[in-house]
Parts: C-alpha cells; structure tokens; sequence
C-alpha cells in the first residue's frame, strides 16, 4: 500500500467506533471515549513512524521527530482529530495522518533537519462538544487567557470534568502553551472543504487566507403555556419568535457580497412537548465572511433584526458573543514555499483560494507563521458522512508537504527564513480578502 492510501485507510479505521462515540456513525467530541482510544492509536502510529509521542495539558497528540541536534525548535504540522456530529472521515485527521506519513517518509530514507518536526492532532477545533471551539488549539497557542473555562457540555458534563476524566486537570490546561521560540512554524493540509478543486480539476490548492469568524449564543424567553387553551393573541411563542429569526439571519446572509454566510446550527426548544407553547428557546449564530468589516456589519444588522423580532412579539432576547476569530492570513513567504511545493508535486501552476471553513491555522496564526495546502474532496462535500478524497490526490498532498519541508530547510539554516517574505520582499499581513471565499 502507497502513503497516500494507509493514509486514507487510517481515516476510514478511525471513522468508527470503538474511535466514535456514536455506534452509528463518526461522532468525536473533545475529551470522550472515542477521542481517547483514537490517541492511543494514532500514538502508536506516530511511534512506528519513528516520533516520540505524547498527550499534552489539553489533550491534543504530539508526535516529534528530532532534529540534527537536540532540544531544537519545531516545524509544528497537523490539524484536528475531533469531528462534528455526523462526520466525514477526513475533516482534520486527514492533515494528522498526513503530518505522519511526511515523517515515516523522511524516516524511511535518514533524513533529518535542523529544527524537530512535530506532528500535532488537535483535541478541539470543531467546539461540537462545549460552546466554543478550538479550546485545545488555544492551549498550545497560548491565547486561552480571556477565555471563561466554568464551561459545560449539552448533558451538563463541565471541561473540569471531562479533562479528569481524561487523566487531565483543568488546573494545567494552561500549561499546553509552546513558548515561541519552541515552534518555527506551523503548517497544515487539510481536505478543500468545497467545490474550487474539484470543478477546475486540481489535486491540491493552497490557502492563501481563512475567513473571519462569530459565533453567539441566542437566548429567548417567552411564555409557556396550554397548547389547547391559550388563545392565539395572547401568546408570546418563543420558538415562533425563533423561527422569524432564524429566517432573518438567512436573508441577512444571502443579501450579503457572495463571501457572506450566516447559519443556525443547533436550537433547543423548552419545555419541548407537543401539548405547551414553547416558553425559551436558545440557538446558535454563525456568521463568517473574507473581511472582519463585512462580518461584523453582518453580525450588527442580524442583532438590529433580532431585537426588533423580539420586541414586535414581546419575548426577552439576550445575544451572547461566544466566538470571534479575525480574518487570519497565511504567511506570504511559507505560502510561496506551499506553491512551489504544489507545482512540483502536480505540475501545474498552483490554484491559491481562501478557506471558508474554521482551521486550527487561524489560532495557530497567533503563535506562529503559518501555511495551508488543500486537497480535493468528492462534490465539495464535508461535515457529512459521504466526505470523500482520491487516493492519487492524497498521494500528491504527501509529495507537496515533504517537499515543502525540504524547501523549509532550505531557505535558511533553521528553516525560518522564507517566513514572511514572497519572492524575497517582506510582505505586509492584510488581512483584506473581500471576494475571494
Ligand atoms: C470547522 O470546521 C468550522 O469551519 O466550523
Ligand atoms: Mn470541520
Ligand atoms: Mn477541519
């Protein structure tokens, strides 16, 4: 078996139980039992790779592959190994199984470098088990600091309980922070996510930006009442209210410029019977575009429509910010690395797109440069069962990330000095990426 295929079959072993937590189908929250069994296995993996391997404070998976010298800095590359509710088997554990396959490549032929090469599998870049996401990702890039950790998930199990669960202590989480001058860079592959690969027929992409991100928490209060005897105009029906929002925040959306996406995701309807006008409904909003301006004037008209909703039909709104992730550009000097790298391991000129989808690069992004390299997925399908990715393309992503890493090297002696820099001129960060997701 090729790289690229035990790389796929990895995935698709790791894409059920015991590895979910769902009997019927690839359910893996942050700290469960499939999370666990899932490092157990990747940890051996990074082992016969020839990397050391360890859990962190957070609960994310590092293997290292040592450098020419010890205690060297690290080129950090991987992605997530959590999944949303009803996943594919690649969103995130393609880019750890990847980050492998580079080292057993390197491995295989005695190759070292003069910075380590960590591989790294984030516990928590989805947020589908707490309300908020990347809190693993936030550990190792230090940036955990503002965020409230009293957090509880949907069966009122708290973080500080499901970390000691996990042979964890909400006390150290903190303590996953890398220094900066642990880690040179960070770099992750991960599958498109969309439909730009597949239509123009490209194996790979490479990611020039990542869009902005909010996400909040909608609360509604209203009055429950008798189904059966509470008259129509004398209701407050927070799930109608609700439901008049929902559809709000879709128009809001689609009146937006083309990078402009708003969704509800999750609601949960209280008391939630059949027999009672619902009295409190809470929801989710999730708005992300190219630029952090059109994001936030976005997030503003949906809060002016909402709380005119509310008003309208007497029901107690409250908006609670969970989530802002700015517009995160990649660095320019890594990303002419990545081209150069997608061009030889393709033969083509390289396809550059920004990333509407959340990565583990926009928190990464605060530590460290980073770079992405996309790779094709089946009809632009993800978060979705039926995700699928093409051996050949995959085979084509391990040759772009080894030579990548070759290129790294090279660009000086500790690999850092493409950071930053395209073509040789020191390029400013803009993170103004208005049409292009
Ligand atoms: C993660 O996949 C996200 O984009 O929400
Ligand atoms: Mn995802
Ligand atoms: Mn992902």
């Amino acid at each position: 078996m090729g790289a690229g295929a035990r790389a796929v079959a990895r995935c698709d072993e790791l894409g059920s139980a015991p590895y979910s937590d769902d009997p019927a189908g690839l359910f893996r929250p942050y700290l469960g039992p499939g999370h666990k069994a899932t490092l157990e296995r990747i940890s051996a993996w990074m082992v016969a790779a020839g990397m050391t391997a360890r859990i962190d404070a957070a609960g994310n998976i590092i293997g290292r592959y040592e450098a020419l010298v010890p205690d060297a800095s690290a080129l950090m590359i991987g992605s997530h190994v959590d999944s949303v509710r009803d996943a594919g088997r690649y969103d995130g554990m393609l880019g750890v199984m990847l980050g492998i396959e580079a080292v057993a490549w390197f491995a295989e032929r005695g190759r070292r470098f003069p910075f380590a090469i960590e591989v790294i599998g984030f516990g928590d870049e989805e947020g589908s088990r707490f309300p908020v996401s990347m809190l693993a990702t936030r550990a190792v890039a230090g940036s955990l600091a503002e965020q409230p950790l009293d957090l509880t998930d949907r069966d009122g199990i708290g973080l500080d309980t499901a970390l000691h669960d996990f042979g964890l202590d909400l006390e150290h989480l903190r303590k996953a922070a890398r220094p900066r001058e642990d880690v040179l860079a960070y770099v992750e592959s991960h599958i498109e996510q969309g439909p730009v690969l597949e239509a123009e027929d490209r194996a790979l992409g490479v990611v020039s930006a990542i869009a902005a991100q909010l996400r909040f928490r909608a609360a509604l209060k209203g009055v429950a009442g008798h189904a059966g005897t509470m008259a129509m105009h004398l209701r407050h029906d927070a799930l109608a209210a609700a439901a008049e929002m929902v559809l709000a925040i879709e128009r809001i959306g689609n009146a937006g410029t083309e990078d402009l996406v708003a969704t509800v995701g999750h609601m949960t309807v209280r008391p939630g019977v059949p027999n009672v006008v619902p009295g409190d409904v809470i929801f989710s909003i999730d708005i992300r575009a190219g630029t952090n301006t059109v994001r936030d004037q976005a997030a503003d008209t949906v809060r002016a429509a909402l709380t005119d909703i509310a008003h309208r039909r007497q029901v107690t709104l409250s908006v609670e910010l969970q989530q802002d992730l700015k517009a995160t550009p990649c660095d320019p000097g890594l990303t002419r690395l990545m081209e150069q790298a997608v061009q030889t391991a393709t033969g083509t000129v390289p396809r550059t797109l920004v990333s509407g989808a959340g990565h583990d690069a926009m928190v990464m992004a605060g530590l460290v440069p980073v770079s992405m390299l996309f790779l094709r997925c089946r009809a632009g399908i993800s978060h979705h069962p039926d995700e699928a990715v093409m051996k050949d393309d995959v085979e084509a992503g391990l040759r772009a990330m080894t030579d990548f890493i070759e290129r790294f090297a090279t660009s000086t002696v500790d690999g850092a000095g493409a950071v930053g820099k395209a073509d040789g001129q020191l390029t400013e960060q803009k993170p103004d990426l208005t049409g292009h997701v």
